[in-house]
C-alpha cells in the first residue's frame, strides 16, 4: 500500500475535538455550565457598632461590618448583580441560651430591618443556629456536655420567626437538630409566614474547613466538637436521608455543605431529588485558595472561577460563597 494513502486513513480516523475550542467565541458558544451573580449568595457577618469594617485575619477581603456599613454593602452587590446575602451575628453579650439570636433587637434583626428598608431589592437569607449567641459555642442548648435536640427546636422556631417578622426573605437553619426543619415550618405558618421560603442546611458535615468561619463569627465551641449532629465526611448514603427528611418537613431547597470536597454528594442530591440545590463554599475552601494565590502558588481568579463552575457542574443551582463579590467585581470588568 502507498504510504501517502495509509497516512491519510489514518487521519481521517482522527476526531478532533480541539476544532471547537480554537477560539473563545467558539469555547464560549459549546459552553455547557454557566456562572451568573444572580445565583451567588454572599455572606455577611453583622458586628455591633457603627462605621465598623474589620477585616478578617484568615479571610482576605472579607470583613465584619456593622449594620449601616453592611446597609452600604448591600448597596454596592446590588449594583455588582449581587442580588442576595446571608447574614450571620456576631450579638454584643451572650449567654447559655443564646437569647441573643431570637430577641426582637438581635444583631441579624436590626440588620434586615436596615437591608429591607434601604436595598429592599436584596433578598436576605438568615442563618438559624444557637452557636454564634451561646456563651459556649455549641449549637443548642446544653445539659453537662450533652447538646440537647427537643429543648432547642423551641428556640430555633422562635429565631426563624422574629427574622421573619423582621422581613427575611428565606430562613436557614443550619443547626443539625433532628426535627428543626419541620419545626421551624410549623411555627412560621403559625404566625403567618406561609410563604417564606425554608433553606435548609440539610446536608451539613462536620468539617475542618469551618475554622476560619469560626474566627469570624466568634462561634467555636468552647470544648469537644460538632460531631454529635453534624454529619461524618465518610457517609453519602446518610446525606440522602437527611434530604428526605427535610423535604418531607417542608424544606424548599436543600443545601451541601462544605461544597468543594462534596460534589459527589451535591450530585446525588441534584439527581436525587426535584428541588433546587444549593452548595456553600465554605470558609476554609476560601482561605485556602487565597493562602496559596498570596505565596504566588495560584492565580486567585482562575481558582476562583474554575471551583465555582465545578460546584454548579455537580448540581447547584445556588451557591453560597465568600467569592460572590470578587466574581461580580471581575465580571462588571468585562
Ligand atoms: C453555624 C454555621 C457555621 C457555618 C455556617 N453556619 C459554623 C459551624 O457549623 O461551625 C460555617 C460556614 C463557613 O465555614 O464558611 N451557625
Amino acid at each position: 500500500m502507498p504510504q501517502d494513502f495509509e497516512r491519510s486513513t489514518a487521519m481521517e480516523m482522527i476526531v478532533r475535538p480541539r476544532r471547537l475550542r480554537r477560539t473563545a467565541a467558539m469555547r464560549d458558544m459549546v459552553r455547557e455550565t454557566h456562572l451568573h451573580p444572580s445565583t451567588l449568595v454572599y455572606p455577611l457577618f453583622i458586628v455591633p457598632g457603627t462605621g465598623i469594617r474589620t477585616e478578617v485575619v484568615s479571610m482576605p477581603e472579607v470583613f465584619q461590618l456593622s449594620v449601616d456599613e453592611a446597609v452600604r454593602e448591600c448597596a454596592t452587590l446590588a449594583r455588582l448583580g449581587v442580588r442576595a446575602v446571608i447574614l450571620f451575628g456576631i450579638p454584643e453579650t451572650k449567654d447559655s441560651v443564646g437569647s441573643g439570636a431570637y430577641a426582637d433587637n438581635g444583631i441579624v434583626q436590626r440588620a434586615v430591618r436596615a437591608i429591607k428598608a434601604e436595598v429592599p431589592g436584596m433578598l436576605i437569607v438568615t442563618d438559624v443556629c444557637l452557636c454564634e449567641y451561646t456563651d459556649h459555642g455549641h449549637c443548642g442548648l446544653l445539659e453537662g456536655d450533652r447538646i440537647l435536640n427537643d429543648p432547642t427546636l423551641d428556640l430555633l422556631a422562635q429565631t426563624a420567626v422574629s427574622h421573619a417578622e423582621a422581613g427575611a426573605d428565606i430562613i436557614a437553619p443550619s443547626d443539625m437538630m433532628d426535627g428543626r426543619v419541620g419545626a421551624i415550618r410549623h411555627a412560621l405558618d403559625k404566625n403567618g409566614f406561609q410563604e417564606l421560603a425554608l433553606m435548609s442546611y440539610a446536608v451539613k458535615y462536620a468539617s475542618g474547613f469551618y475554622g476560619p468561619f469560626r474566627d469570624a463569627a466568634h462561634s467555636a465551641p468552647s470544648f469537644g466538637d460538632r460531631r454529635s449532629h453534624q454529619m461524618d465526611p465518610a457517609n453519602i448514603r446518610e446525606a440522602l436521608k437527611e434530604a428526605r427528611l427535610d423535604l418531607d418537613e417542608g424544606a424548599d431547597i436543600l443545601m451541601v455543605k462544605p461544597a468543594l470536597p462534596y460534589l459527589d454528594v451535591i450530585n446525588a442530591l441534584y439527581r436525587g431529588t426535584d428541588v433546587p440545590i444549593a452548595a456553600y463554599q465554605v470558609s476554609g475552601e476560601y482561605a485556602m485558595l487565597h493562602a496559596a494565590a498570596r505565596n504566588g502558588w495560584l492565580d486567585l481568579d482562575l481558582v476562583m472561577e474554575e471551583s465555582l463552575l465545578a460546584i454548579r457542574r455537580a448540581g447547584a443551582s445556588i451557591i453560597i460563597s465568600y467569592f460572590a463579590k470578587r466574581f461580580a467585581q471581575g465580571r462588571s470588568l468585562e
